[in-house]
């Protein structure tokens, strides 16, 4: 979108920024700073031509301020004033001046003053902007990225930054007083994998060779362990080329933690010790300990790895369903009947209760919300989910079971039964928000399966990374029953939200081989990927573990926002571009020959 810029009837004079600095920030004056004099500098947001008088909105990161400018008292300055436009930027120097009672503005925090202004400078014109840093009307997003210094003049942008900051510090200062140090690691370097696609960076030194940037610092953290640093974290940019969600942006920044000799419980008690300082710098708090659950128990009562505890589990009526019913229903004789209750939703009308029908559609499992029809063809089962769920007056209680003709496994299923209730619950969640807001139920889930089997490639793939160590008793049967194996691996989960995930460390080069043959990797590969690592673990490498947590998920879900980039200063959209800088974009030729690079016909390259 084009600003479509009416010129400025006067055209400002504009002045170069006085010696004076500023003595306060627009929003911080208040009722008793009447009769100071301030120094302002800021952007002109509302501006109000009453003739006589002229009042403007200043803002600056601290917040807003009215300005009045009199014809009469200052005749030079009102004149001034009138070639003033949205989002000029301006010096003044004026008297803070108590409003009469009836003017005072609640809306604003320095509503009970004004600034009556004695000098004013511009130093700055602008174009009329293509929407307002004022407006609390939704602009689209393609607009706010493209005009993303604009964007961030709002005052939620500026918030969720300040609010970043004060994490991030908080978290920094956390971690000095644990004794971590943060020390960088590259961003030119190989591959790491963490199940995404690389960026590359082609070399010119070394033609027909790339660096890849780093999807996580995983293989530096613990080359750090081996170099006896025993105590790493960083603020770590990270890079992966995958599919983007309202949670995923292809850089994004990791907490990333690394220690040696690790106790699964230390390491919790600190991840919880630093989200606790994290809430605390955001003005909330969260109840530690969290609580633990296997990821077993995860999967069997809320069909998901990353359960969202504002919401009940659900419960298995496998047993308490009598064979007639099962039969009547087309249920599955050997897969499990799960329970869902939506706490106080309240009564639902017809329609509603045929909106919930669809939810089911495509699925393996077969949903029933009609209780009353179910009462009357099994009241033995009825009752029994309302005890098993304890469902109480205003609750909405589902049922969903395996369709008899699935051959789906029960953790398939399981998910399928934990999406339904995500998804019920998201469809009436304005009704039970009151009871969710500003509630935060985290928790960890440990004892992840240490592989998942991928159909495609037809290859047992790492469920966390490669690097994960299997559970010491796993050891011994790891290749005559992968599936069976369990890993050192822990999920930190926040209101349904993978926050974090991490590992103890395999630390012996032979188990670590025996885990790339078991991924398939013959000898040759694992020694030209990850030879060096290989050779770094048999020089006396210590045990160690660690975690990364999404800084931008933590801010996000702290902000109370749904999506990373509205606490990203600049984000990417879905499809990975930067509007405002434009990127990715084509480059010149000659820069693809330095590299010893060239395109395949029809692709681009800049003249
Ligand atoms: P993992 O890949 O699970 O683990 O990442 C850890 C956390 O990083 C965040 N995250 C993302 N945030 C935004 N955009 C993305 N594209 C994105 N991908 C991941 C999530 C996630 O929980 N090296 C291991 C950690 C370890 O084992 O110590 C790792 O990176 O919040």
């Amino acid at each position: 979108m084009k600003p479509s810029a009416p010129m400025p009837e006067t055209t400002p004079v504009l002045s170069p920024l006085p010696a004076a600095e500023r003595t306060h920030g627009c929003g911080e004056l208040r009722a008793a700073d009447a009769g100071r004099t301030a120094i302002l500098a800021g952007w002109v947001q509302r501006r109000r031509d009453l003739g006589a008088l002229i009042f403007l909105e200043l803002r600056d990161r601290t917040g807003a301020v009215q300005i009045v400018l009199s014809r009469e008292r200052e005749p030079q300055l009102h004149a001034r004033a009138e070639s003033l436009r949205s989002e000029y930027v301006v010096w003044l120097e004026g008297e803070v001046v108590r409003r009469a009672p009836d003017t005072v503005n609640p809306q604003l925090a320095t509503g009970e003053i004004e600034i009556h202004a004695t000098r004013l400078e511009i130093l700055n014109d602008s174009r009329t902007p293509p929407f307002s840093p004022a407006e609390t009307a939704p602009v689209d997003e393609e607009t706010r990225l493209q005009y993303r210094f604009l964007d961030l003049r709002r005052p939620a942008m500026q918030a969720n930054l300040q609010l970043r900051h004060a994490v991030t510090f908080a978290i920094r200062h956390y971690f000095n007083r644990q004794g971590f140090l943060e020390i960088e690691t590259p961003f030119l370097t190989r591959s790491t994998p963490e199940g995404a696609r690389d960026y590359l960076v082609p070399s010119r030194v070394h033609p027909g060779e790339f660096y890849a940037l780093p999807q996580s610092p995983q293989l530096y953290k613990q080359l750090l362990m081996m170099g006896g640093c025993e105590r790493y974290f960083q603020i770590a940019r990270c890079f992966r080329d995958e599919d983007l969600r309202a949670d995923r942006q292809p850089e994004f920044t990791q907490i990333d933690l690394e220690m040696s000799f690790p106790h699964q419980d230390r390491l919790f008690h600190l991840i919880e010790g630093m989200l606790a300082a994290a809430f605390a710098a955001a003005g909330k708090s969260l109840h530690t300990p969290l609580p633990r659950m296997s990821w077993e128990q995860a999967m069997r009562e809320y069909g998901s790895d990353k359960p969202d505890l504002r919401l009940p589990p659900m419960a298995d009526l496998a047993g308490r369903i009598a064979p007639a019913t099962r039969a009547q229903l087309k249920l599955h004789a050997q897969r499990p009947l799960w329970a869902i209750r939506i706490p106080a939703v309240g009564e639902l009308s017809r329609r509603e209760r045929d909106e919930l029908r669809p939810l089911a559609e495509g699925k393996r499992i077969r949903l029933f919300e009609d209780f009353a029809r179910l009462r009357k063809l099994d009241p033995a089962l009825a009752d029994a989910a309302v005890e098993a769920t304890d469902a109480a007056e205003g609750d909405l209680l589902l049922l969903a079971g395996a369709a008899e003709d699935t051959a789906a496994a029960i953790w398939e299923l399981a998910a399928e039964a934990g999406g339904l209730r995500l998804a019920a619950a998201q469809k009436f969640a304005e009704r039970h928000k009151r009871q969710r807001s500003g509630d935060f139920r985290a928790l960890w889930v440990t004892e992840f399966p240490m592989f998942e089997w991928d159909e495609r490639e037809g290859r047992w793939m790492a469920a966390h990374h490669p690097f994960t160590a299997p559970r010491e008793s796993d050891l011994a049967t790891l290749e005559a029953d992968p599936a069976g194996a369990r890993a050192q691996a822990y999920d930190v989960v926040l209101n349904g939200v993978e926050l974090g995930s991490g590992s103890i460390r395999i630390h012996r080069a032979e188990v670590q081989r025996r885990i790339f043959a078991l991924l398939g990797m013959n000898e040759e590969e694992a020694q030209r990927r990850f030879g060096f690592f290989l050779e770094a673990l048999r020089y006396g490498a210590p045990p160690h573990g660690g975690i990364a947590l999404g800084l931008d998920r933590l801010v996000m879900m702290l902000a109370g926002e749904s999506s990373i980039r509205e606490v990203i200063a600049f984000p990417k959209t879905a499809s990975a571009v930067d509007l405002l800088m434009n990127a990715p974009a084509a480059v010149p030729e000659a820069q693809l020959k330095e590299l010893g690079l060239a395109l395949r016909p029809g692709q681009k390259a800049s003249s």
